[in-house]
């Protein structure tokens, strides 16, 4: 691995590889490791140009426990502002010897573009990219449902809502289906689903209950309403009566099914606080291993570009 800008296209044996790395750096309690010195004397920049809680804090805590050095660039004050462009930005960081870029933007293709243009041996990882792809989020939900249901095999999973603004569904469908789930279900009302999505490896439900039925994960989304037009906005109270998450929509799952939200979560909309606060719900869980899953892809993007640039010294993905 040189950068990490989607799962698609990458191996199942990777992903376990980053997974399995990812739970290296976490203790039995099963919060991230102190510190480990694996990039030390690195500098990791943050580039957030559309707004974050858990992906910029989580990537900041976790180049800070693998020694890093971190910069954390704040867009709306930086020099963006006066008409820079987005490669001159990039090229005075890299003047000041970054080795990594985590770059969150609002257009979708925007971290493969950095990507390209960076220096050889300087990482780019994907915080989340217009409505494309957030892969490291897909992989800090991998490690959340491998935690608790010990694999993949025989899982059957439930993403509801709003998939077609969601490129965490995205991420999610691509991963689950790599690494081996049984069944990834979509679940939402057809104006809030990708046209022809079952060609994405998944079948499709438009009523909750027969989507819930039986499954061992469910995986709620935000209504994203910052990429939709908003002469097409729903009704957040006709949305929350069809599709939102409360205890008796949850009866239809397996009895031990675990409910998962990437965050931010907007309660009575897609999810009840019940049910969000609710002894199934593992979402805080998930930002916590979203630290040692951070630590993972970054200490094996550095790893990937140290041997690109020594090939002798090891293999590179
Ligand atoms: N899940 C997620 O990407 O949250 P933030 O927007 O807070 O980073």
């Amino acid at each position: 691995l040189r950068h990490f800008l989607s799962v698609e296209h990458l191996s199942r044996s990777l992903l376990e590889d980053m997974l399995d790395t990812a739970a290296s750096f976490v203790d039995v309690g099963g919060r991230a490791i102190k510190k480990v010195p694996l990039l030390r004397g690195k500098t990791v920049v943050n580039l957030f140009f559309e707004s974050s809680t858990r992906t910029r804090s989580t990537f900041e805590l976790a180049a800070k426990r693998l020694s890093a050095d971190v910069l954390n660039l704040d867009i709306s004050k930086s020099a963006t502002s006066k008409g820079e462009t987005l490669l001159d930005t990039l090229r005075n960081l890299e003047a000041m010897a970054a080795d990594m870029f985590v770059v969150r933007h609002q257009d979708s293709g925007a971290p493969f573009f950095i990507a390209n243009e960076v220096t050889p041996g300087v990482a780019v990882i994907n915080a989340g990219d217009g409505r494309h792809a957030h892969p490291t989020q897909a992989m800090l939900d991998m490690y959340t449902i491998r935690h608790y249901k010990g694999g993949f095999d025989g899982l059957r999973v439930a993403i509801v809502g709003d998939v077609l603004h969601s490129r965490v569904a995205r991420s999610q469908i691509h991963a689950l289906n790599i690494l081996g789930a049984e069944e990834v279900r979509l679940i939402g009302p057809r104006t809030l689903l990708p046209v022809a999505a079952e060609s994405l490896g998944v079948t499709v439900f438009n009523d909750m209950a027969q989507g819930l039925r039986d499954v061992d994960v469910v995986i709620m989304l935000r209504l994203q309403k910052e990429r939709m037009d908003s002469a097409f906005l729903p009704s957040e109270a006709e949305f929350f009566r069809l599709y939102g998450l409360n205890n008796e929509k949850l009866r239809h799952a397996k009895p031990d099914a675990i409910v998962m939200h990437p965050g931010p979560i907007n309660r009575g909309v897609e999810i009840a606080s019940e049910v969000a606060d609710g002894p199934r719900s593992v979402i805080l869980n998930q930002v916590t291993f979203g630290i040692a899953v951070r630590m993972a892809v970054m200490s094996m993007a550095i790893s990937g570009q140290e041997s690109s640039q020594n090939p002798e010294q090891g293999e590179d993905h």
